[in-house]
C-alpha cells in the first residue's frame, strides 16, 4: 500500500502521498498543499525541498557517497577519463569506443573560439576576475552562435561547443591577463592535454605533455563533474525553467559557482592558508575566528550542506596533493598548514559536534598550484569540470514534463496596507543605505602558484 503523511490543519485532515527514490530516500509530496489547504511551507535554503526528480546523481551525506548515473565516484576517478564521465553525465550511459571517437571529433570540431570574441577578452580591465571574463564570456556565445531552436541535434551541437569552448575561452582569458599569445588548441591532443597546453606553451619555452598531469586533471575535473542540487545548478534549473537559452543559464551557474560559499571556496581555502603561512595568522585564531557567531568568517573548505562525514572528494583530493607533490619533489608549506589546520578543527568540539569535515575545495587548491594553476584561476577550473553536471541538470529539466517555471513563495512580513507620504512631510525612520561585501574578498591574492 502506498504510503501517505497526515497533516492536520483545525478540524480537517489531508493526506499527501510520499514519494521513495530508487535508493529508499522519502519525500513527501506538497505539490497540492497550497491548492488544498491554502498553506505554504516554510524552508530558508530549501534546504528540506527537493525540487526535482533527478536521475543523475546521489548522494548519501551521512555515509559519504557520490555516484553519477549510479557509478561511485571512486571507480570513476581511477578508471574513467573526463571526456567519459562529460559523456556519462550527459547522455546516461558510459559511450562505446565508437561513441567515445565520435564525441572527440566533435569536441575539436567546435574547440576554436570565433576570433571577433577577442576584442572582448583584449579589453577587460588587466584585474579583472577569470569568472567574472568566463560568465559573461558564455552568455556572449549566444550572440555568435544563435541558433538553438530546441531540435535534438542542435542542443548535442550547443552541449559540445560548451564543453569545448568554455575549456579553450579559460586557457585564453588566463593568457592575455598575462599579455601572452594566445596558444590554439590542437586536434592531436586529448581534452584535458589540450587545455594543458592552452595555459602553459609558449614560443620560448614548449609545453611538454606529462600524462601523470593529464591524469591529475581529468580526476580534478571528475571530482567536480556534478553534485546534484547544489547552488549553482538549482540556479541554472531555475533560469532554464523560464526556457531562456542554455548559454545564459551557463553563464549564471558559473556566477553562482563563483561565490566563497560555493566554488570560490577553493581560492578562499588558499587565501587563509596564505594567511598562516606568510601572515602568521595563528591556526587557533582562525578557528576561534570560525567559531565566533558574531564574526561572519567561515572555515574555507569546510562544511557541506549535504555531507555530515568526510567529503569522497576530499579524499581522493587529498591523495592527489600527496602524489604531485611527491611526483614534483616540491614543498609546499601550504599543505603542511592545511593538514594541521584540519587535524587542529578535527578535534574541535565545535567541528565534531556540527558534523563539519573538509569537504573537495580543501585540498584542491594544493593540488591545482603544483601544477602551476594560479590562484585566480581556481574557480574556473572548478566551472570547467563543473560544466557537464549543469549541462546535464539543464536538459533534465528541459525534458522533465512534470518541471514548471521555478517560482518560490514567500511569507510576507512587510507593513501592512498604509498611506503614500508626501516628501515635505516624511520623517526619517530607517538608517542610510549601509556598504555591502566588506568581508568576501576571494581575490586577495590572485597570483600565487609556483611556476608563476
Ligand atoms: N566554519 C564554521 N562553522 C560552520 C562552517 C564552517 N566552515 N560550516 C558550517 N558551520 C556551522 C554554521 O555556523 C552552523 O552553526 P549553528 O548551527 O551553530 O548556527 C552549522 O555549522 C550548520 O551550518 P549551515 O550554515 O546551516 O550549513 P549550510 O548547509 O547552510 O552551509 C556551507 C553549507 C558549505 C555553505 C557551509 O558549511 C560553509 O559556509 N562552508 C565554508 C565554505 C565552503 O567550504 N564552501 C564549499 C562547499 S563544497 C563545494 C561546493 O559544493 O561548492
Amino acid at each position: 500500500m502506498s504510503e501517505y503523511v497526515k497533516v492536520v490543519i483545525g478540524e480537517k485532515t489531508y493526506e499527501l502521498p510520499v514519494i521513495v527514490g530508487t535508493e529508499g530516500e522519502k519525500a513527501i509530496d506538497i505539490s497540492r498543499l497550497r491548492r488544498d489547504t491554502g498553506y505554504i511551507t516554510y524552508d530558508p535554503g530549501y534546504a528540506n525541498t527537493g525540487s526535482c526528480k533527478s536521475n543523475i546523481t546521489f548522494m548519501n551525506g551521512e555515509k559519504g557517497i557520490l555516484r553519477y548515473r549510479g557509478i561511485p565516484i571512486e571507480e570513476l576517478a581511477e578508471k574513467s577519463s573526463f571526456r567519459e564521465v562529460v559523456y556519462l553525465l550527459i547522455n546516461g550511459e558510459l559511450p562505446t569506443q565508437r561513441q567515445i571517437n565520435r564525441f572527440s571529433v566533435l569536441l575539436n570540431d567546435h574547440s576554436l573560439v570565433h576570433e571577433d570574441m577577442r576584442t572582448f577578452f583584449e579589453n577587460y580591465p588587466k584585474r579583472t576576475h577569470p569568472m567574472g571574463i568566463l560568465s559573461s564570456m558564455a552568455n556572449t556565445l549566444k550572440s555568435f552562435y544563435p541558433y538553438l531552436e530546441n531540435q535534438e541535434e542542435e542542443i548535442n551541437i550547443t552541449v559540445t561547443r560548451l564543453i569545448s569552448k568554455v575549456r579553450t575561452m579559460a586557457a585564453m582569458s588566463y593568457k592575455m591577463s598575462r599579455g601572452h599569445q594566445v596558444v590554439y588548441p590542437r586536434p592531436d591532443l586529448s581534452y584535458c592535454a589540450n587545455f594543458l597546453n592552452m595555459m602553459f606553451h609558449t614560443p620560448v619555452k614548449p609545453y611538454e605533455i606529462d600524462p601523470d598531469v593529464v591524469k591529475a586533471i581529468s580526476v580534478f575535473w571528475i571530482l567536480h563533474a556534478d553534485h546534484e542540487q547544489n547552488a549553482s545548478a538549482a540556479v541554472v534549473r531555475s533560469v532554464g525553467s523560464a526556457k531562456t537559452n542554455l548559454y545564459a543559464c551557463i553563464s549564471a551557474g558559473i556566477s553562482t559557482l563563483w561565490g566563497p560559499l560555493h566554488g570560490g571556496a577553493n581560492q578562499a581555502v588558499i587565501n587563509t592558508l596564505s594567511d598562516i603561512v606568510n601572515q602568521g595568522t595563528s591556526m587557533k585564531k582562525v578557528i576561534e575566528r570560525a567559531k565566533d557567531k558574531k564574526d561572519p568568517f567561515r572555515l574555507p573548505g569546510f562544511g557541506h550542506r549535504v555531507y555530515k562525514t568526510y567529503d569522497p572528494r576530499a579524499k581522493i583530493m587529498k591523495r592527489m596533493c600527496d602524489t604531485l607533490l611527491e611526483k614534483f619533489n616540491i614543498t609546499d608549506p601550504l599543505l603542511d598548514a592545511a593538514k594541521e589546520l584540519e587535524e587542529i578543527a578535527l578535534e574541535d568540539e565545535y567541528f565534531i559536534s556540527h558534523n563539519l569535515y573538509p569537504n573537495v575545495d580543501f585540498y584542491s587548491g594544493i593540488a591545482l598550484r603544483a601544477i602551476g594553476i594560479p590562484t585566480n584561476m581556481f574557480t574556473v577550473m572548478f566551472a570547467i569540470g563543473r560544466l557537464p553536471g549543469w549541462i546535464a541538470q539543464w536538459r533534465e529539466n528541459f525534458y522533465d514534463a512534470e518541471s514548471k517555471i521555478c517560482r518560490p513563495r514567500q511569507i510576507y512580513m512587510g507593513e501592512q496596507k498604509r498611506e503614500y507620504i508626501p516628501i515635505d512631510k516624511r520623517e526619517k525612520k530607517g538608517g542610510d543605505l549601509q556598504p555591502l561585501f566588506t568581508e568576501f574578498q576571494t581575490d586577495k591574492y590572485p597570483d600565487i602558484s609556483f611556476q608563476e
